[in-house]
């Protein structure tokens, strides 16, 4: 059970207005709860089995998430997958989990989980390598199945907070950082389901120790400001109701010098995201006034390194990018495969000289 965090702090996220706010209210630990240290604020919050930190604890998702299928006997959970349909909402939390833990954990599974045309390494390995270089503290948020934070972990941070909304996946990293290994039912077809296992080899087993599972909205996270040395957004952008607000999150959480990493295949979905929302939705100028009407790549590029005027205001150096492929399991006939462009942008400190390309934009 993780009680202590070691070198992060919370705050209070009902008492931090969003944006820029240099008020956060720490929050102190007394027994199983995270308790306000502002004192006409009464806010309470989980601690147990993992902190979750939410303004509204309702807006986590559905209790069928809760569900913790990697924990059951696991002939027991495909029996009852098999039994309940494959509309079920219970079908359909299992195999999001399935999907997710198949696309980061497949090179550690049972070969014939995997077929022969997808080769190359899972995305987060992908990532880890891509965000290059040792930091201290490190913060993902939306990690799905947690392979991100883990590869940090072993290269080298200190501590790494690993943040989703969703309990499902925080009890998952929880659990695989105990156990170091995981059974749990995946697809094998529309209604049949099959085991996967998989073990972490020595160095991630090793690395789990520094990564904290935090349940919480990326939109609204209980960190303070500048904190962390790299913060990483995998496949989070296009995931979320309000991009152009979790960019502001995003960028206020990373000290200044330090990297903000952000991949995504630009693939919204209307429910998630409405069109309006979207980063490409509108015109952005460039730096002599001029609308210029760009895709998400750019779009995102400019507006981060300030290249594009908004009221973001970001002056962030690109140091590097790449376009990674980034697979996903829906059953043993179904696969996705998404083009992640991937992009290192460096929190450039105010007054440091900029890029060539960040000067030009002024
Ligand atoms: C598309 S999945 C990507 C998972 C993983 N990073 C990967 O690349 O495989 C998006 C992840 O973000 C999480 N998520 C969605 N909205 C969130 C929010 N507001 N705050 C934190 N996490 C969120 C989801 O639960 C899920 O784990």
């Amino acid at each position: 059970m993780t009680l202590d965090l070691p070198a992060v702090s919370l705050v209070c996220p009902r008492c931090r207005a969003r944006g820029p706010n240099p008020h956060a209210t720490p929050l102190s630990l007394h027994g199983c709860v995270w308790v306000c240290n502002r004192p006409s604020c009464d806010a309470r919050y989980p601690a147990l089995p993992f902190p979750a930190v939410l303004r509204d604890l309702s807006a986590i998702a559905q209790p069928v998430s809760l569900v913790p299928w990697h924990r059951m006997d696991i002939d027991a959970a495909i029996a009852w997958l098999e039994s309940m349909g494959s509309d079920s909402m219970a079908a359909s939390a299992a195999r999001r989990i399935a999907t997710y833990v198949w696309s980061h954990f497949r090179d550690r599974m049972p070969a014939e989980l995997t077929p022969s045309f997808i080769g190359d390494a899972p995305l987060p390995v992908l990532l880890a390598q891509l965000a290059g270089g040792p930091c201290q503290t490190a913060l993902v948020m939306g990690i799905g199945a947690g392979r991100l934070p883990l590869e940090l972990a072993a290269l080298g941070a200190e501590v790494v907070v690993a943040l989703d909304l969703d309990p499902m996946f925080v009890a998952f990293a929880q659990d695989l950082a105990r156990d170091h290994c995981a059974t749990l039912p995946i697809p094998q077809g529309a209604v049949r389901w099959t085991r996967a296992s998989f073990e972490l080899p020595p160095r991630l087993a090793e690395a789990s120790r520094r990564v904290v599972p935090l349940c919480a909205d990326a939109l609204d996270p209980p960190l303070p400001h500048r904190s962390f040395d790299l913060v990483v957004l995998p496949n989070l952008l296009d995931n979320i109701s309000d991009p152009l607000a979790l960019l502001a999150e995003a960028h206020a959480l990373t000290a200044p010098g330090g990297r903000l990493v952000i991949a995504t295949p630009f693939a919204w979905q209307r429910n998630v995201t409405p069109p309006a929302a979207r980063l490409e939705a509108q015109p952005w100028c460039d730096p002599t006034g001029v609308a210029r009407c760009l895709d998400g790549p750019e779009t995102l590029v400019g507006l981060l390194t300030g290249e594009l005027r908004s009221p973001l205001g970001f002056r962030m150096h690109l140091e590097r990018s790449a376009v990674l492929p980034w697979h996903l399991r829906l059953h043993a006939r179904q696969f996705n495969t998404f083009e992640c462009h991937a992009y290192v942008f460096r929190n450039v400190p105010p007054h440091a000289p900029s890029s060539a390309r960040d000067a030009s934009c002024r």
